[in-house]
């Protein structure tokens, strides 16, 4: 890393997706008082999730990174987050046993509030106002008052994402991650779901195994690893005054961290190499994110990734490639290919969901579950056919009963959109949609093991 760096040296940059705060006093005051607030990750934390990443980058481990577009300070309620853990779980689940690989869970979760926009305002019946940015920034409401950006949003972001925070470690640590539990992560809508059906009989195939290592002498007293998991939180690093006021040096390396999440990632908006956001980031030594959409040309991605990771350390950046269904072959191919050429350590992602967004015939913003399944499978083709490994899925899920994406086997149509229709941004894949997406990851990763000439093509 060159000296100059310093968490605050991104100021010195030109910066896209910034909003404006009319009192910046009171922002200055604001980022004073985060500075001193505890940490909410650590950094031997995150130390740990770059070694599982690591191992995603070597073909060891596969990645599942999930959540809302924009968590709501309105959603803080532990039924929503209680939904969205146990449908992470039961994918996690399912591609552990169906896919055979160690599985490296990363919610979109406690912390993920600021949101790029592709439009400074918004236009309502003659009258513009700034868009909405998330709610660490303004409010969706369609008043001035809500959309002037807010600095005191940025404390209570950072309480909200603690109290996320405390729960998602509780379930996780606390026995409810159990896998003797994998039955009752079943939703009660999702329950009478072609989905939910194959659910059942993993987790029948599940309790035999467990029984038999119990009477191997392995149970949930005996073996941590039955009994809890590990679940990290992820966010787009987007807020820089917000970032830079979470960052600290870690005590026991003397290296900075970004202790707002375990991973933080770079939209696709921001990452202009010479811009602020990956200035600030090439300087904290936690995992990041890099979303690489179709515009993103093979020479900018591998200067961003030598700006990012001049050591070339393995788990430090996970390429989250973005690219729509109908792109996906013709721009993943050429960055894998040049990554690989070049030697770079990088695990890759697939998000499905950010190039497949189109607007229905009544404006709202959806995505088609059959472009998502395209994506993915095409996102293994190009992993095959270049000899790299497809290290994960990024998602835009919850665990709620919503109705946003449309198809899946209880088809959501273009009519139906209106009747549950929650989110804050981008249309999320609801547990049903999830879980079968999980099924066709999970048979892909069996398949994509075995020589093609002996491959069962169809879900385990
Ligand atoms: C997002 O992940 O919500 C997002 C805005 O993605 P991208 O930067 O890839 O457009
Ligand atoms: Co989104």
């Amino acid at each position: 890393m060159s000296p100059s760096w310093t968490p605050d040296s991104w100021r010195a940059k030109p910066i896209k997706q910034m909003p404006v705060y009319p009192d910046q006093a009171a922002l200055a005051a604001v980022e004073e008082r985060v500075r001193r607030f505890p940490p909410l990750v650590f950094a031997g934390e995150a130390r740990r999730l770059k070694a599982a990443l690591a191992a995603a980058s070597e073909g060891r481990a596969f990645v599942l990174q999930g959540g809302d577009c924009a968590e709501s300070f309105n959603d803080l309620n532990a039924n929503i987050i209680r939904d969205s853990f146990r449908v992470l779980l039961q994918m996690a689940v399912v591609l552990t046993y169906g896919g055979q690989v160690p599985v490296v869970k990363l919610g979109r979760m406690a912390g993920q509030f600021a949101k790029p926009r592709s439009a400074d305002t918004e236009t309502v019946d003659g009258v513009t106002l700034p868009s909405y940015r998330g709610d660490n920034i303004n409010g969706p409401e369609f008043t001035p008052e809500a959309r002037t950006a807010d600095p005191t949003r940025m404390e209570r972001g950072y309480f909200h994402a603690a109290s996320t925070l405390n729960l998602l470690r509780a379930f996780a640590q606390g026995g409810y991650a159990d896998l003797h539990e994998v039955h009752r992560w079943n939703l009660g809508f999702v329950e009478r779901s072609p989905a939910a059906e194959r659910y059942r009989d993993l987790a029948d195939r599940l309790d035999q195994t467990l029984s038999f290592m119990a009477a191997c002498g392995l149970t949930s007293e005996t073996t941590p690893q039955i009994r809890e998991t590990d679940f990290y939180i992820s966010h787009e690093a987007l807020l820089l005054p917000f970032e830079q006021a979470m960052t600290r040096v870690d005590s026991t390396s003397g290296d900075w961290y970004c202790t707002s999440a375990h991973l933080l990632w770079i939209g696709d908006r921001t990452r202009q190499h010479d811009h602020a956001h990956v200035e600030f980031l090439r300087g904290v030594r936690n995992p990041l994110g890099l979303k690489c959409g179709p515009s993103l040309e093979p020479d900018d991605l591998l200067r961003l990734i030598d700006a990012l990771n001049p050591a070339n350390e393995a788990g430090r950046i996970t390429l989250i490639a973005r690219m729509g269904a109908d792109k996906v072959e013709a721009k993943l191919a050429p960055l894998v290919r040049a990554v690989k050429r070049e030697g770079r350590k990088v695990v890759w992602l697939t998000d499905p969901m950010h190039g497949n967004t189109v607007k229905a015939a009544n404006d709202y913003k959806t995505r088609s579950f059959d472009a998502i399944l395209t994506e993915v499978t095409r996102f293994f083709d190009v992993h095959e056919a270049e000899g790299t490994w497809a290290g994960g899925v990024h998602v835009e899920m919850t665990g709620q009963d919503v109705t946003e994406c449309l198809g899946g086997s209880r088809a959501v149509t273009e009519a139906s959109l209106a009747s549950r229709y929650h989110t804050f941004c981008d249309p999320r894949l609801n547990a049903e949609q999830v879980l079968e997406l999980a099924f066709l990851v999970a048979a892909e990763l069996k398949a994509r093991r075995q020589p093609a000439g002996q491959r069962r093509v169809a879900a385990q």
